[in-house]
């Protein structure tokens, strides 16, 4: 396989890979990542990783989920990285696997300082994230010559509660704005962003189960998107994406080859604008 990883630690030792496993489509796994998931000895995951990856790993590795749903923590961070540190110092090869890329919004830097703390050899495998692979799936390109020439990604879940964006850096114009974890609070997102001077007819879409076999795509524009989503009972996970890149759909959406773009029995798809 690619990296033999570290050369100089032996077996025994044990150590941990924080392996990122993409949105959910299967092949958009790394080759390090399956190799990660057929050698586990331990495999920790996080919620909301399809049952097709999660087969892909050693039938004999024990299992443990230590995902989070949005108010009911499975378990405390602090007491998985206990346990990971635990495992690894039984000297088995600790996959922690973890949706999306484990260094973007998915505390994989909190999980990696604690190892390195405790002197286990880690290992960051990285992963598609949600924005790469919502943008692929739904046909919305994340930068585009006639409409974004940055692409920033933010999150509105804050520790204490408040989302704590800086709207006017949001609002601004030709950019793409992806913001994870806002779908609870897409009416508050929507009026800020106009609040601070972002026109309501802006382009914007919701991007639902992003690369699964049911994925969802809402467009609409900062004005209306609340409403139009209003009765879809969307879940998470859920993406938004903001800025003129979103009309580029209706270019690319028809004619897109992939499994998850939206099919007639699985699409929301509202004519935008
Ligand atoms: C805790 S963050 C983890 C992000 C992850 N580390 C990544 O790189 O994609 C979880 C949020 O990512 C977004 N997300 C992850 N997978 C998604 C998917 N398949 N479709 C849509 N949004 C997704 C949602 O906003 C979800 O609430």
């Amino acid at each position: 396989m690619s990296r033999a990883f570290p050369h100089d630690i032996p077996a025994a030792a044990g150590r941990v890979d924080l392996v990122g496993a993409g949105p959910g489509d299967p092949g958009l796994l790394t080759l390090d990542a399956a190799a990660a998931l057929r050698d586990a000895e331990v495999l920790l995951h996080d919620r909301l990783i399809p049952e097709a990856i999660l087969d892909m790993a050693n039938p004999g590795a024990e299992r443990c989920y230590v995902g989070k749903a949005r108010s009911n923590h499975s378990l405390r961070q602090e007491d998985l990285n206990a346990l990971m540190v635990a495992r690894a110092r039984e000297g088995r090869y600790v996959v922690r696997l973890k949706g999306g890329d484990p260094y973007v919004f998915g505390r994989g830097g909190e999980e990696a300082a604690a190892l390195a703390a405790a002197g286990i050899p880690v290992r960051v495998i990285p992963g598609i994230t949600a924005a790469g692979g919502c943008a692929a799936f739904a046909g919305i390109p994340l930068t585009h010559r006639d409409h974004a020439h940055r692409c920033q990604f933010v999150t509105a879940h804050r520790r204490n509660g408040s989302t704590g964006l800086d709207w006017d850096a949001l609002a601004a114009p030709r950019q793409t704005v992806v913001i994870y974890m806002g779908l609870n609070p897409l009416r508050e997102i929507c009026a800020g962003l106009i609040e601070a001077g972002a026109p309501a007819e802006r382009p914007a879409a919701i991007v639902e189960h992003g690369t699964w076999p049911g994925q969802r795509v809402v467009t609409g524009t900062l004005g209306d998107l609340p409403r139009r989503t209003a009765d879809l009972t969307l879940q998470s996970p859920s993406l938004l994406i903001v800025g003129d890149v979103v009309s580029e759909r209706r270019n690319i959406a028809a004619f897109l080859n992939q499994e998850a773009v939206d099919t007639p029995e699985h699409s929301a798809e509202v004519a935008n604008g």
